[in-house]
């Protein structure tokens, strides 16, 4: 099954958004297999953003992910890659549709408040990045009655 990797970054940790945003991946039916909330070092900063270290804003970008903590994930489930970033968004936020979280949430390009994998190879090379394979758990629905 699809899996993908998310970020709610530390704009979207300070201002007390992670249950809104993790709650949009619930209520679209993804599946949560992995969450940490975590310092993120620098070093994994310039590896997570290796692709855009010839772009002007990259050292900014580094010095905001590892400014303060952020909330990794990994979610899964049919079409997860491209359907996440359809919920999050356009990069920049002012061009970012309304009930987008960008949309709904952001007005700054550098405070854009969550990252989601680009692509189903970046997503592999991310969660492999961010996580390891102990922290990630495959589940099924319960048989059992929860609700009463
Ligand atoms: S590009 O140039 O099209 O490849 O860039 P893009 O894919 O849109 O963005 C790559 C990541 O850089 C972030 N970004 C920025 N951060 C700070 N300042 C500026 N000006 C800026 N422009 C782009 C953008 O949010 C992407 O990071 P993630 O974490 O994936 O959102």
């Amino acid at each position: 099954m699809e899996r993908t990797f998310i970020a709610i970054k530390p704009d979207g940790v300070q201002r007390r958004l992670v249950g809104e945003i993790v709650g949009r991946f619930e209520s679209k039916g993804f599946k949560l297999v992995g969450l940490k909330v975590m310092s993120v070092s620098r070093e994994l900063a310039e590896q997570h953003y290796d692709v855009h270290r010839e772009k002007p804003f990259f050292s900014s970008l580094v010095n905001f992910i590892t400014s303060s903590p952020v909330v990794a994930m990994v979610w899964e489930g049919e079409g997860v890659v491209a359907s996440a970033r359809k919920l999050i968004g356009a990069t920049n936020p002012l061009s970012a549709e309304p009930g987008t979280i960008r949309g709904d949430f952001g007005i700054s390009v550098g405070r854009n408040l969550i990252h989601g994998s680009d692509a189903v190879e970046t997503a592999q090379r991310e969660i492999a990045l961010w996580f390891k394979e102990e922290e990630l758990v495959s589940w099924e629905e319960s048989s059992h009655r929860w609700l009463y």
